[in-house]
């Protein structure tokens, strides 16, 4: 079996970070557009340069949940018997490989990485970021900013997801609004395709009309309890 599953910040509530609309619009007291547009980092590169610094370091005060932990078993069950489970993820928080799941796509960038504006050049963040940093690849000073994709960007790794949804058998989406596209449209793009869809929130989301099924509640309770039938259901071990 092939199952993609698409999660957004829901998943990481339980964690202690903040999803997006469930703040009056505020992302950490900050209006998106403030922090999260590559016109607000061309404004005041110092402020958003600090905003995800701020993000980077929080990771470090939290850790997976079981929502988390129950995704990456299922992975690793169906990889074990020939089948997949592929990854997709809005979050830029690192707590699905935290929790043990392997190839995660990170559609939305990463706060652990950083790329140079000026030479393309991708790495691991080691350290706080500053107008004044420097690229390790080209020496341009002020080229690193976060490796995040920010609203007018176009989300990394689309051929791969769209070639990982037509193969899928099942399609979940879990802790996401579906107020963001593209990702808001995988739900409509895996039912024209036959694919049995499954939605996994907290409440109905923008698109709930689209799914199967679904189950409301928190990710740390749904989540497990659906891994648990599903791997009774397909004859997996635990
Ligand atoms: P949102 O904040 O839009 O939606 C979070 C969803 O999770 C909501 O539907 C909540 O009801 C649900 N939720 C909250 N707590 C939950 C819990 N404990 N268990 C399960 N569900 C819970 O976040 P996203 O849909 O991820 O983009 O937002 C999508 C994108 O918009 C983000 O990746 C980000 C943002 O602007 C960029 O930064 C480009």
């Amino acid at each position: 079996m092939r199952v993609f599953v698409l999660t957004g910040a829901g998943i990481s509530a339980e964690s202690g970070l903040k999803t997006f609309r469930d703040n009056d619009g505020l992302w950490e007291n900050h209006r998106v557009e403030d922090v999260a547009t590559p016109e607000a980092f061309a404004r005041n590169p110092a402020l958003v340069q600090r905003f995800y610094n701020l993000r980077r370091g929080a990771l470090a005060d939290v850790a997976p949940n079981p929502a988390h932990v129950a995704l990456a078993r299922l992975q690793q069950a169906l990889t074990a018997c020939g089948g997949a489970l592929t990854l997709v993820t809005q979050n830029v928080d690192n707590l699905h490989e935290r929790g043990g799941a392997a190839d995660v796509i990170h559609m939305h960038g990463e706060l652990a990485r950083v790329f140079c504006v000026a030479c393309g050049f991708h790495w691991d963040a080691q350290c706080d970021l500053t107008p004044q940093s420097q690229c390790p690849a080209c020496q341009t000073k002020g080229g690193p900013r976060p490796d995040i994709v920010w609203f007018g960007e176009m989300p990394y790794h689309m051929d791969k997801i769209e070639a990982a949804l037509a193969r899928a058998d099942l399609f979940v989406s879990i802790g996401t609004s579906g107020a963001v596209y593209p990702a808001a449209g995988f739900v409509q793009a895996a039912r024209e395709r036959g694919i049995q869809t499954i939605e996994l929130n907290m409440e109905p989301s923008h698109g709930s009309l689209y799914f199967d099924t679904a189950h409301y509640g928190p990710a740390g309770t749904v989540v497990p309890i659906w891994v648990a039938d599903l791997m009774t259901a397909i004859k997996l071990d635990a």
